[in-house]
């Protein structure tokens, strides 16, 4: 059974004070829930606030994104060591505003994915088609190759540890959400090749969010999903409230 797992990507958004105050209202409001993981992703600059507050809660935490080396001349970089070191147990890699914006390709992401896992910290691993790609009927044909290229040379017991979050490109940020069925499709197309390259126990074991505008109001239907196991939010999980309340979709 895989435990669901529900995680906010703030992307560039709080300081520390303000994930202070977040997390005031946000721990009551959350307390006791079991029914699935809950994952903060903040900016580094907030990640020990986080460490603090979230000290034996039910919530663990993690970063956006990280260096492939593990220490070296890379003015403005992080490492996986320092991640796990402030506490880490996630980190998002691949998202697709680091590829957009910073030219990530799969072979960099690749290299990162596999320096996380070297460091015990678990990939939020993150593939999505553009609206392009989605009208020209390629969006298997994108993820597939995003998939391949982000996952190959890692082993399928690492693989099973990993989450993967299918992000459709045009739906982040636009208010525009796959339907359910849309988003079921892919990410059951994408279990489908995580069994074809490291086999189907790895397959069955990894779990798979979908991200892209999802909300307190639609988080239920994606979450009744057989294939999708959870949710990477951005903009609703800014404000505790919302995101308290998409955690209890339930
Ligand atoms: P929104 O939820 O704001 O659409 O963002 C999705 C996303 O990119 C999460 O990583």
């Amino acid at each position: 059974m895989r435990q669901p797992i529900i995680a906010g990507n703030w992307k560039m958004h709080k300081t520390g004070p303000e994930t202070q105050e977040f997390m005031t209202q946000f721990l009551p409001l959350v307390a006791g829930v079991e029914h699935c993981e809950i994952v903060l992703c903040p900016p580094y600059t907030a990640l020990s606030v986080i460490a603090a507050a979230s000290q034996g809660t039910n919530i663990a935490f993690g970063a956006q994104n990280m260096h492939w080396e593990l220490q070296g001349a890379f003015t403005g970089e992080v490492s996986a060591g320092m991640l796990k070191a402030a506490g880490c147990k996630y980190v998002i890699l691949g998202h697709s505003e680091r590829r957009e914006y910073f030219g990530e390709s799969d072979a960099v992401v690749n290299r990162k994915v596999k320096t996380a896992l070297a460091n015990a910290l678990l990939p939020i691993l993150c593939v999505g088609e553009k609206l392009e790609h989605r009208e020209a009927g390629s969006t298997q044909q994108v993820v597939k190759g995003q998939l391949l290229g982000s996952l190959a040379g890692i082993a399928a017991v690492d693989v099973s540890k990993m989450v993967l979050a299918y992000e459709p490109i045009w739906a982040i940020g636009t208010g525009r959400t796959a339907t359910s069925s849309d988003a079921e499709e892919v990410i059951a197309f994408i279990r489908a090749e995580v069994g074809a390259l490291v086999g189907s126990a790895a397959a069955e074991a990894v779990r798979i969010q979908y991200g892209g505008s999802v909300k307190p109001d639609n988080a239920a239907e994606l979450m009744a999903m057989p294939n999708i196991d959870g949710a990477l939010v951005g903009g609703a999980s800014l404000e505790p409230a919302s995101f308290a309340k998409l955690v209890r979709y339930k």
